[in-house]
C-alpha cells in the first residue's frame, strides 16, 4: 500500500537520482561551492538543521537553483505548530522534508495535511518520517520508557507514518528490507550511514555499501563525508554512482 499523496513514487529512479549528499558544512558559501561541483552528478543535497538555522530560507532557494534539496529539519512539536511550520517551509518547495514519527498520529496527520495542500497547489514535496534516531540505543530507549528494541520500534513507527499518509521514512539500511516488506515498495526508505566499499566508516557504526543498501531496498542513499571530504567530490560522487549501477 502506498501513501495516498505519494505521487513521486519513482520505480524508475536512476542510480544518480537515488544519491543524496549530506551538506554538513557551516556556511552558505561552502554549501553553494559544493553544490556547484556536484550539480548534475547527484540527485539531491541534504540541508540539515545547522545549515538551515545559520543561513535560512533564502539560501535554500538559491541552492535549489543548482540541485534539488532534502530539507532535513526533523520537525517535532504539537500538531498545529508542526502544520504551520510545515506550511512555512513548503513555500521553498523542497524535494523532500521530514518530521519525527515520535510526534504521534495527530502530528503526522497535521504534517501530511500541509503537504497534501501544497501538492494540490502544484508543489512537488514528499514527506518522510524519521523512525528511531540511530543515536538511541536499546539502553537510551529503555530510559525513555520503550521496552522494544530499536528495529521493532522503527517498524512500528514506519507503519504509523504510512497510516498517517507519509510518503516514506528515514531509517537505517539495516531496517529497510523489513520496512519495505511490511509497508510495500511505494513507501520510500531513505537511508544514511552509507559507505562506499573500502571507505573509512568515521563515526558511523552500522554502515552499508551503496550496493548493499540498494539490495536491502533503500530508495535514496544519504552519503556525506565520503563525498564532501574527498579531494575531488565530483569524482567521488561519480564513483558511488558507478558502484550503485554495478
Ligand atoms: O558523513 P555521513 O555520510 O556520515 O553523513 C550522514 C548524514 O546523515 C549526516 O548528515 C547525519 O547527520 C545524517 N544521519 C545519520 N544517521 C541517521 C540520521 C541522519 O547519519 N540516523
Amino acid at each position: 500500500m502506498s501513501a495516498p499523496h505519494s505521487t513521486l513514487t519513482p520505480p524508475l529512479l536512476t542510480a544518480r537520482e537515488r544519491l543524496v549528499v549530506a551538506l554538513d558544512v557551516a556556511t552558505a558559501k561552502e554549501a553553494l561551492a559544493m553544490a556547484e561541483r556536484l550539480s548534475g552528478r547527484v540527485g539531491m543535497l541534504k540541508v540539515g538543521l545547522e545549515l538551515f538555522c545559520a543561513e535560512g530560507p533564502a539560501f535554500v532557494r538559491e541552492l535549489q537553483t543548482k540541485v534539488p534539496v532534502f530539507l532535513d529539519l526533523k520537525l517535532h512539536d504539537i500538531p498545529t505548530t508542526v502544520r504551520r511550520a510545515m506550511e512555512a517551509v513548503l513555500k521553498l518547495d523542497p524535494r523532500l522534508i521530514n518530521v519525527h514519527a515520535q510526534g504521534g498520529p495527530a502530528m503526522l496527520e497535521a504534517a501530511v495535511e500541509a503537504v497534501r495542500a501544497h501538492r494540490a497547489a502544484g508543489g512537488r514535496t514528499e514527506l518522510l518520517a524519521v523512525t528511531v534516531l540511530t543515536s538511541l540505543d536499546r539502553e537510551a530507549l529503555a530510559a525513555l520508557g520503550h521496552a522494544a528494541p530499536p528495529e521493532e520500534l522503527a517498524l512500528a513507527y514506519a507503519k504509523l507514518a504510512q497510516q498517517a499518509g507519509c510518503g516514506g521514512v528515514v531509517c537505517s539500511a539495516w531496517e529497510a528490507a523489513t520496512i519495505r516488506e511490511a509497508c510495500g515498495e511505494g513507501f520510500h526508505r531513505l537511508t544514511p550511514g552509507i559507505r562506499p566499499s573500502g571507505a573509512a566508516t568515521q563515526d558511523q557504526a552500522r554502515v552499508m555499501t551503496p550496493a548493499q543498501a540498494l539490495k536491502q531496498g533503500s530508495t535514496w542513499l544519504v552519503v556525506g563525508r565520503p563525498i564532501t571530504h574527498a579531494a575531488d567530490p565530483a569524482a567521488a560522487a561519480e564513483a558511488i554512482v558507478a558502484e550503485m549501477q554495478a
